[in-house]
């Protein structure tokens, strides 16, 4: 007879990758609910583990509350549709199961992530002094351990940083928000690319700030345009994305940076450096924070590499900078909630955020291969390794019509207008976030339509819009 034989992910301890495929497996509905899984024994000799290993696994998918062992029966898969309560069904979120949404940059969906958050809690909830600082008052820039393996890490992706210059916080969002409210009064003006993050627009709008909308190329901001937006109306701080540009993808050259931190000392701007896709592959420039600290803050967060949901990221500020970051933190919030900081530091130390981003670098380079494959007729533009596409369109196509078509056609993605700072006039282009297609599956199917949709638009649609 044979049995089920699970996928292995090569990362981590064996006991953990047999769990993760155990549950991933009931996740997907490969396992359905009252399936016996394998004797222990044998499932061990298939796939070449001790006996051990698999009585681990089972226990941790146990846990994990994808099983039950029955005594002297075996372990069968648990049905969770049986709900006894409203928590258990308020989660049971509606699904639009033929939607395929990519107009957000969230990352590759993956149990995993639900597994790590489970091991995290799992571990808090053993130890009383951590579940004690979970419900205190603490610092307002964070625990120090907990900073210093925020700091750790991002140190290992590339961003060599000091945790005494790091201040923690709830995400970019929120970073975007401290920066310009602590360093800006309402009324002055930013500078940002003309296409631009869209939470950058409504943070500035929020806040009573102006912007001023600067051209840009492939390399980047261009830095004289830069100089001579200056001139006729002097900005207090430049917002940049130098390292793939949100959402056209153009990294910022380094003899660019090399002049916008020149440019930056000059005219004495501070430069709000986002660096929220810290991972991408391919050859690193130096971050701006690194050429300029004295002038540069900059914004991390582990949304797009661990989970938009956890609300943890860090600023990285000058000491000058810091006393005020620290006044608007506590004026807006006191204190980042302690808990969410403490799961992010227990990934980071058990080895699952490598283990998870490990995955994900694979899965998005395969997503960003597939992708330019199969639009190559349309010269998308992108990095290996990031979220989201960037499309010019065909001569002749207008983007808001294109946006609609595709919804009708149940795919989402955002238009370049989304992206407009001020009154520029927005290109003909549409940007499409593979990442976030619930799987590989999905994203094929979102491409098939694209393809289709643009080698043969709609008539009917140009005519009535
Ligand atoms: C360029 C950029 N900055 C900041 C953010 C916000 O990040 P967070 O989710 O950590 O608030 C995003 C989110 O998509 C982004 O694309």
């Amino acid at each position: 007879m044979t049995i089920w034989m699970p996928t292995l992910s090569g990362y981590g301890p064996r006991y953990r990758q047999l769990a993760d495929a155990i549950v991933d497996a009931t996740t997907r509905g490969e396992l359905e609910p009252g399936t016996k899984l394998p004797p222990q024994r044998r499932l061990a000799d298939a796939l070449g583990v001790t006996v051990g290993t698999v009585t681990r696994a089972y226990a941790l998918a146990e846990q994990q509350g994808a099983v039950s062992a029955r005594v002297g029966s075996g372990t069968y898969v648990r049905d969770t549709s049986v709900r006894s309560s409203t928590f258990d069904t308020i989660f049971e979120q509606p699904r639009q199961p033929d939607l395929i949404d990519l107009s957000h940059a969230t990352p590759p969906p993956s149990p995993r992530r639900s597994q790590n958050l489970a091991r995290a809690l799992e571990a808090i909830a053993g130890q009383p002094a951590a579940l004690r600082a979970g419900v205190d008052y603490q610092p307002e820039t964070g625990q120090t351990w907990q900073v210093q393996a925020l700091a750790g890490w991002l140190t290992r992706l590339g961003r060599p940083v000091e945790a005494e210059n790091l201040l923690m916080d709830q995400g970019g969002m929120h970073g975007i928000h401290l920066a310009l409210s602590a360093l800006l009064a309402p009324g002055e003006r930013v500078a940002a690319e003309q296409l631009t993050y869209p939470g950058l627009v409504s943070a500035l709008s929020q806040l009573s700030l102006k912007g001023v909308a600067v051209p840009f190329d492939d390399h980047g901001i261009d830095i004289e345009a830069l100089a001579r937006a200056f001139e006729q109306q002097p900005f207090r701080a430049l917002y940049v994305m130098p390292d793939c540009h949100n959402p056209t993808t153009s990294r910022l050259s380094e003899a660019r940076r090399e002049a916008l931190v020149a440019l930056a000392r000059e005219r004495q701007f501070w430069l709000i450096e986002d660096d929220i896709y810290p991972d991408l592959p391919g050859e690193a420039n130096t971050p701006l924070y690194r050429l300029a600290p004295e002038c540069t803050i900059t914004l991390f967060s582990v949304s797009k590499l661990l989970g938009g949901g956890l609300r943890v990221g860090a600023l990285h500020a000058p000491e000058a900078a810091r006393p005020r970051l620290t006044a608007a933190l506590r004026a807006q919030c006191w204190m980042p909630p302690p808990l969410m900081p403490m799961v992010v530091a227990h990934w980071i130390d058990s080895g699952d955020a490598d283990a998870l981003i490990a995955w994900q670098r694979e899965e998005l380079a395969w997503r960003f291969d597939r992708a330019m494959a199969r639009l190559a007729a349309f010269r998308p533009r992108g990095q290996r390794g990031g979220f989201y596409l960037w499309l010019p369109l065909p001569p002749d196509l207008r983007s808001s019509h294109v946006v609609e078509q595709l919804q009708r056609r149940r795919v989402v993605v955002s238009s370049a207008e989304s992206f407009c700072l001020g009154s520029v006039s927005a290109p003909q282009a549409i940007r499409l976030c593979i990442s976030a297609a619930e799987s590989r599956e999905a994203l094929e199917s979102a491409l098939d339509t694209l393809v289709d949709t643009l080698g043969d638009p709609d008539p009917l649609l140009w005519e009535t819009l």
